[in-house]
């Protein structure tokens, strides 16, 4: 058996795309089992980019089957857009198959995204204005509409009709917005319900028989561990379980399936929307950092706030996760004379390591750095993990040693074969 979890160790968009897309070449089952399309993955393979949001990157394998399981939250237009345009770059969609439990993001939820992110003012969270902690918010309070439903014409419009005016009451009476019209939406949710049917599957039994028959299976999270709903830096998170134990929820998987977990950190740190970030810059370097690493979000454009690596945050992002594993990536950014790694906080005058969960606590948390000297020179074209100066080595090591955890690789670039396998035995999950 090995199957692997790949998750992101801080606020997301850590390269997670890029790390999957270099284990699913050898992947037989592809599975994203949180989130929606708030994700926002890119992939490089030679002189193509791609960027993926509902849909695996795993699908690039062509011949993995990708599956999209019960903990995801769907958007079906974008999902039929994502799906078509992938067809048009030659890249078949044979193989996918979605779970029916999966909850869909419809019109309501999108709404009412912007709609509580302008009463709250300056409570903001940033959402990605998806709808997906609307939806998710449905799914808890049971009144979400799933696959199951819009696939079924006899539930379809009983279900749509009890949901709808809940929904319409709430922004016409409370929002003073507009109401949607029942039966525009019954006649496009009809549409996208037939054009469904063919993917729909068990997906919980798939990965069943799959993993009795020891298939390799490659489990993607989306967002990062501190957007966890339960361990993140709530209320600052995204609505999902986007740490490792969320590939068990979100698809039927028991815990005991899971051979390997692999973090995938940057080499500095980012963050998109609100919320304390420790080593956030707001000089120079900031802009340095965020210039060199294109640091602007793949599905909102918005630039991300960018600081430097914090070795406090990773070391807990990896106990939570129970990483086996990390793939340290955007190492080339760090192009400078010299580089900072946060080690400890210093909290009410008091120095800790211990990541702190309560958001006015890592508000107040100040950095404590250690100042190493930096490479200053570009590795953009090294293929070796004994090739990189020395110095950008020494980083390397530091960062495993403050984390706490075995560095499996290292990226220099966002193209696939700009990748530095350090420790091949860390990386062999499909090997056995
Ligand atoms: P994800 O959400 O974790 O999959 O990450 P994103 O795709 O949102 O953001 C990562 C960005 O960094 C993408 O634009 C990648 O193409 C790019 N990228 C990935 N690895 C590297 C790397 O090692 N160096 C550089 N410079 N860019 C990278
Ligand atoms: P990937 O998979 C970075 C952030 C948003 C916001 C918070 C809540 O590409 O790493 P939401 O729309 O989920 O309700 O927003 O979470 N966020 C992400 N930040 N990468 C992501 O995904 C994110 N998905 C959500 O910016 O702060
Ligand atoms: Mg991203």
């Amino acid at each position: 058996m090995s199957n692997v979890v790949v998750v992101g160790l801080q606020w997301g968009d850590e390269a997670k795309g890029k790390v999957v897309d270099f284990l699913s070449q050898d992947a037989e089952y592809v599975v994203r089992f949180n989130g929606g399309n708030n994700a926002g993955h890119t992939v490089v393979v030679g002189k193509d980019t791609y960027k993926f949001h509902a849909i695996p990157v795993g699908v690039l394998n062509p011949d993995a089957i990708a599956l999209i399981t019960d903990g995801v939250v769907l958007d079906l237009g974008v999902f039929a857009e994502e799906l078509r345009g992938l067809r048009e770059r030659g890249i078949t969609a044979d193989k996918i198959k979605v779970s029916g439990n999966v909850h869909i993001i419809m019109p309501w939820h999108k709404r009412l995204d912007a709609l509580e992110e302008a009463y709250k003012k300056d409570g903001k969270v940033g959402t990605t204005g998806r709808g997906i902690g609307p939806c998710y918010a449905d799914k808890a309070s049971r009144i979400g509409l799933r696959i199951y439903d819009i696939i079924d014409p006899e539930a379809l419009p009983v279900k749509l009709r009890e949901v709808l005016r809940l929904k319409n009451d709430i922004i016409t009476k409370v929002y003073g917005g507009e109401p949607f019209d029942y039966d525009e939406i019954l006649e496009q949710y009809t549409g996208y319900g037939k054009a469904l049917r063919p993917y729909v599957a068990d997906t919980a039994t798939m990965l069943f028989e799959a993993t009795s028959d020891c298939r390799k299976i490659l489990f993607e999270a989306a967002q990062g561990a501190l957007l966890d709903i339960d361990q993140g830096t709530y209320p600052f998170v995204t609505s999902s379980h986007s740490i490792s134990g969320g590939a068990t929820l979100g698809t039927g998987v028991g815990p005991t399936a899971i051979d390997y977990v692999i973090g995938v950190a940057k080499a500095y740190t980012t963050r998109v929307g609100a919320g304390p970030m420790p080593t956030e810059l707001f000089d120079d370097m900031g802009d340095v950092i965020r210039e060199n690493g294109h640091e602007y979000g793949t599905t909102t454009g918005r630039p991300r706030r960018c600081g430097w690596f914090d070795a406090v945050c990773a070391r807990y992002s990896c106990r939570i996760n129970g990483c086996t594993s990390v793939a340290v990536c955007l190492l080339d950014v760090l192009n400078m004379p010299r580089i900072k790694i946060c080690t400890k906080y210093e909290i009410d005058g008091r120095l800790t390591d211990v990541f702190p969960t309560k958001p006015e606590l890592l508000a107040k948390a100040r950095p404590v750095y250690e100042e190493l000297e930096g490479w200053n020179c570009d590795v953009s074209g090294i293929r070796s993990f004994r090739e990189l100066p020395e110095k950008c080595r020494a980083y390397v090591r530091r960062v495993e040693e403050l984390m706490g955890c075995r560095i499996c690789m290292v990226s220099v670039g966002p193209k696939r074969d700009q990748s530095i396998i350090i420790d091949r035995e860390l990386l062999s999950v499909f090997d056995n």
